[in-house]
């Protein structure tokens, strides 16, 4: 049985249709298991004595984390202890999911896993927190970095991006950002690969889309895309702008290119380049889905 904490989440949902679709048994659970109650969480290990911890659940609203520094380091970094505990106790491995937003942004090349961290915003240090603590209390633990997530159960870019396009003439997206996208389908199907191979090869992997691009690339390829398949129903002018125009809470990496070749050579995993991930995501969305 595994155990999938943040079921309720975009990768949490995901996951767990991927699971009912294999037949994997599991056991999912959110805020009303929170991973702050750490009796709960005990009691719930014993009840269904999980094989896997695969933690889906985090704190993650970026510009939000700069005012709310408590909440994101308890979700982020006590939670997460919490759970490795857990994990450690019962000598069962777990998988837990951090970001790109560990780094500071000023890399020229690919981030491999051992490139020096430095977190700009307090969402990615609470994150750095989290990867420490599970580092420090659990030894079989898998920490995946991924960056730019999208999937069908949640808020994200793809969906406002489709969303603005219909509602305006013209947008503009910044285009001085680079990193690659990550669907959720992929990042599951990593996962499930780990679990289905009883995986013992612990440690830090980064995961994203194959390929690089910025913001406003991947914005231009949601339009064309969209507009293929009639979701975008009239014409859109997307024009690329500078971090600086489009100001945020928190400040974001200017390059998060996570390198893959550790999951490559150890998990034997390749992951689709980030456009066929995206002509996948967006043939299997309907107008309904966007939220
Ligand atoms: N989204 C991205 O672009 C992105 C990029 C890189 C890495 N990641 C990482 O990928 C992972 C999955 O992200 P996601 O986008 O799927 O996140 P998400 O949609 O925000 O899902 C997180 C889930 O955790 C739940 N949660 C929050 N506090 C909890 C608590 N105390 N106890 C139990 N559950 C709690 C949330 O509930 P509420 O909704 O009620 O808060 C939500 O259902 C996270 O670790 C995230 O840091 C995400």
């Amino acid at each position: 049985m595994i155990w999938v904490v943040g079921n309720g989440g975009m990768l949490g949902q995901e996951l767990c249709r991927l699971f009912d679709t294999e037949k994997i048994d599991y056991s999912g659970t959110d805020r009303e298991l929170s991973i702050l109650e750490t009796e709960v969480l005990k009691k719930h290990a014993e009840k269904y004595n999980p094989e896997w911890i695969i933690n889906c659940s985090a704190y993650t609203a970026v510009d939000k984390a700069e005012d709310d520094r408590d909440s994101a380091f308890k979700i982020n970094r006590d939670g997460v202890e919490n759970l490795a505990k857990i994990a450690a106790v019962r000598d069962i491995p777990i998988i837990h999911i951090s970001t790109d937003y560990v780094f500071d942004g000023t890399s020229a090349v690919a981030l491999k896993e051992d490139a020096p961290t430095g977190p700009i915003g307090v969402y990615g240090q609470s994150k750095l927190a989290g990867e420490e603590v599970l580092r420090d209390q659990c030894l079989n633990h898998f920490i995946i970095r991924t960056a730019w997530l999208y999937g069908q159960y949640g808020p994200n870019f793809v969906y406002t991006m489709l969303k603005l396009m219909n509602e305006r003439d013209s947008i503009k997206v910044v285009s001085d950002q680079v990193g690659s996208p990550t669907w959720t389908g992929d990042l599951s199907q990593l996962i499930l690969r780990i679990i289905s191979d009883k995986s013992n090869k612990y440690g830090t992997y980064h995961f994203s889309g194959e390929g690089q691009c910025s913001w406003y690339d991947f914005a231009c390829e949601i339009y064309r895309l969209g507009r293929q398949k009639g979701m975008v129903e009239s014409e859109c002018d997307i024009a690329p702008c500078t971090s600086a125009e489009f100001q945020t809470r928190a400040k974001r990496p200017a390059f998060s290119l996570l390198s893959k070749e550790k999951v490559k050579s150890e998990i034997h995993f390749i992951p689709p380049e980030w456009r066929a991930s995206l002509r996948r995501f967006i043939e299997e969305i309907t107008e309904r889905d966007i939220i």
